[in-house]
Order: C-alpha cells, then structure tokens, then sequence
C-alpha cells in the first residue's frame, strides 16, 4: 500500500472559502462561542463538523450548543449509539459520533442518509471516519488543546450557509 491511499478524499482538502481563529481561555469561552453560534439563524440547516484528539473539547462544546438553542433534560452522548437525535423548540438536531463507524451499510440501515437530507442542524464528531458518505462540511470547527483549560481554534467555512456563520460570529 502507498502513502496515497492514506489521503483524505478530495472534498475534505478543497480550500476552506473563508477561515477564522480564536482561543478559548477556558470552558466559559467555550460556552459563551456555543451562545453566539446558536443565535445565528444560518445554523438551522448546518452540518458542522468537529475536529480534534480525544479530550480537545468536542462534546463539550457540543452540550453548551444543545444547551443554547434550548434543549432541556439530560443530553446523552452518541458515542455507542452513533447518532443521537435532540430536539430543540423549532428545530431538530442531530448529533453524530463517528468514531466507531466502520461500516458504509450503517450508512442506510440506520438512516443517516435521510437524516442528511432533512431539514434540521447536523453536528458530527469524527467526521473523517464517514468522510466518503457525508457531505462537505457548512462548518468545520477544529479544537487544539493548549494546556488543561485553554484551546485553539480554527473555523473554517466550506459553503455559503458556512460563510454567512463566520460573519455572523464577527459581526
Ligand atoms: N476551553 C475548554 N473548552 C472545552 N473543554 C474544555 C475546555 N477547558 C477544559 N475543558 C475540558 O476538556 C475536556 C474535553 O472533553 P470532551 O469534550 O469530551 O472532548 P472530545 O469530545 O473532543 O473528546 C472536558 O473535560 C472539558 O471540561
Ligand atoms: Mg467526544
């Protein structure tokens, strides 16, 4: 096998149309991006991706986005289950966790193409393990822990509706 095979496919190395950083000084921050994201009206038919290790803050972030857009009661997370589905008032979200995906049949048995067709905000942790069967990324947020609390980020728009959160998160 050659280094070739190894690369990511085409779609996930097309230039970002529009990219932002930031740091997060600690989960306040962390908390108070998810408020901001979640007031903007584009995020209603959004897939965002989320990239970064183990630890970097995914699901943290996550939870404070669910949280902002109203979803009361416990908040499960989708790790063995794959996706878990919330809902907010006016509006539906799904939240993937790829990190045990290995199975392109998952992909219709379970329905996540239809999910992808629906209207409604998709989130997905680990997006490069179903990469061939997603669509590109609105938004892709990629996290970088610095030490315990602080985090690097980088935000990267794919598609219009992504660019219009960018500016909406500058304005
Ligand atoms: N600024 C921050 N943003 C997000 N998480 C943070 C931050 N600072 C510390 N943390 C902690 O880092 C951990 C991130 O874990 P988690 O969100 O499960 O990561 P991931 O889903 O990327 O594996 C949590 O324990 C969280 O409390
Ligand atoms: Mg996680």
């Amino acid at each position: 096998m050659t280094a070739a095979h190894h690369h990511r496919p085409i779609v996930e190395s097309a230039p970002p149309l529009q990219s932002l950083q930031a740091l997060w000084r600690g989960e306040d921050d962390t908390a108070a991006f998810a408020r901001r994201l979640a007031a903007l009206p584009a995020l209603a038919n959004a897939y965002v991706t989320l990239h970064g290790d183990l630890g970097a803050g995914k699901t943290t972030l996550v939870r404070h986005l669910l949280r902002a857009l109203g979803v009361q009661g416990r908040i499960k997370s989708p790790t063995y289950a794959v996706v878990e589905p919330h809902e907010a008032p006016g509006l539906a979200i799904w939240h993937f966790d790829f990190y045990r995906f290995d199975d392109p049949r998952e992909w219709e048995d379970a329905g996540f193409r239809d999910i992808f067709a629906s209207p409604g905000l998709k989130l997905a942790e680990w997006p490069e393990k179903a990469a061939a069967l997603t669509p590109p990324a609105d938004l892709a947020i990629h996290l970088e822990a610095i030490d315990e609390m602080q985090r690097h980020v980088t935000l990267k728009a794919f598609t219009p509706l992504g660019q219009a959160l960018l500016q909406g998160l500058q304005a």
